[in-house]
């Protein structure tokens, strides 16, 4: 960081081994490493600038998922690097501290090559994250935590096309951070879990063994204005959630672990005899408003989401890269309609996602949405039948994504584009 010249990266996309089982190498993908990423960080403010290079022997592209950039900037299907291609893209940080992510975008293989180990993370900081006194001891109090499906052919390899479901990749096996049954050491102190749903196609609904709640800080985003006090969140993929869990307060006489709705173990704890740092998690944390204006607005846009397997449509069409679907002025706040269409079985859960902005959720079902999703979104559940409204404005112009964040939804054409002129 040279507050002059801002900061600088370098993300290379590579190919690399890991050894995520004892004793064998499994072939992965990674960003500066053989496999995942690092955590990029950024404050609001920062003037950056990110080499990309492309070390892989396909096409990709590198997308920032939440990141309020120009869409050249964006990584969307258009910025692809052939092998061997890098690219320096430069932008200023314009929005508030939150927890995003980073990932391919290439045409038709986003799903295959995140699957193959291409995601990291983008921590964001400003003068308020700093100043809320929150667990922020990287490793110790504060910890990234990636969960990811995989299948494992009995080569230990990750063979995508034969993990393919009907509706992308479930796999048997969950890696957090790229690791095999991680078990998380903590002291009896409050503790910042970042959550990020990173799996191409499962939901996770995180809990306590104990039944005990914990409060969650943050959305996709930013901070919500206040902790809110919960026993379990759901996030469908690429949805990120900051979570406190209060190991002080726990009884750690019995085991400890985050578990999944089915109850089976996410990440079982291990809570050190060591008192940790006394932080507080303050009352008031950000000030995130819908405003009147934004209420009384008409709907100007509406997405219909259809279908599954590789039959998924929005507004009843597939991804055309030559077709622009919406156009909306730069900085002009509309409302968006998003429809999930029941079909006759029933129909399943969207995960919808816009490119380039972070919006904020109106309503659902013409209901105010629950306390924990009051706060900046960029990526949302939504449910057979359900109708969600949302405000959303974009900074920059140039051609963005939405699409459903299923990989495989994704790649088979559940995407369309936006031009914000
Ligand atoms: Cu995670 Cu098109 O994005
Ligand atoms: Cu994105
Ligand atoms: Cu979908």
């Amino acid at each position: 960081r040279d507050n002059e010249k801002g900061i600088v990266y370098t993300v290379r996309a590579q190919k690399g081994k890991t050894e995520i089982f004892d004793g064998t190498e499994t072939k992965t993908y990674g960003y500066n490493g053989a496999f995942l990423g690092p955590v990029l960080r950024l404050e609001k403010g920062d003037m950056v600038k990110i080499r990309t290079i492309n070390e892989l022997e396909e096409n990709t592209t590198f997308h920032w998922h939440g990141l309020e950039v120009s869409a050249d900037a964006d990584g969307g299907p258009h910025n692809t690097l052939k092998p061997g291609e890098e690219k320096v893209i430069e932008f200023k940080v314009a929005q508030e501290a939150s927890t995003l992510w980073f990932h391919p975008h290439p045409e038709g293989i986003t799903a295959e090559q995140v699957y193959n180990g291409l995601a990291g993370l983008i921590y964001i900081e400003d003068d308020n994250s700093k100043n809320l006194g929150l667990p922020n001891d990287y490793g110790k109090n504060d910890i990234p935590l990636i969960f990811q499906d995989r299948n494992f052919d009995d080569k230990k390899q990750l063979n995508y096309n034969a993990a393919m479901n009907d509706d992308g990749t479930i796999g048997d096996t969950l890696l957090i951070n790229g690791t095999l049954n991680p078990k998380l050491t903590v002291n009896k102190e409050k503790v910042r879990l970042r959550l990020l749903n990173g799996s191409n196609a499962r939901n996770y609904t995180f809990k306590l063994n104990t039944g005990d709640s914990f409060v969650q800080i943050s959305t996709d985003g930013g901070f919500l204005n206040e902790p809110v006090t919960l026993k379990e969140i759901t996030l469908t993929p690429s949805e990120r959630a900051e979570i406190v869990v209060d190991f002080s307060q726990l009884n750690t006489a019995n085991d400890l672990a985050l578990i999944n709705e089915d109850e089976s173990i996410l990440l079982p704890f291990e809570v050190s005899d060591q008192s940790g740092e006394i932080n507080k998690i303050p009352g008031e944390m950000n000030n995130f408003s819908i405003t009147e204006e934004e209420k009384d607005l008409p709907v100007t846009k509406k997405v219909e989401l259809f279908g599954m397997k590789d039959q998924v449509t929005i507004n009843g069409k597939k991804f055309d890269p030559e077709r622009i679907d919406f156009t909306q002025q730069q900085g002009v706040t509309e409302v968006w309609e998003i429809y999930n269409k029941p079909d006759m079985m029933g129909g399943m859960i969207h995960p919808f996602h816009i490119h380039g902005t972070q919006f904020k959720i109106l309503s659902r079902d013409g209901e105010e949405p629950p306390e924990n999703e009051r706060g900046w979104k960029d990526s949302i559940s939504i449910q057979p039948g359900e109708r969600v409204k949302i405000a959303i404005q974009f900074k920059h112009k140039g051609v963005y994504m939405f699409h459903c964040h299923i990989l495989e939804h994704e790649d088979n054409g559940m995407m369309g584009q936006l031009k914000v002129e």
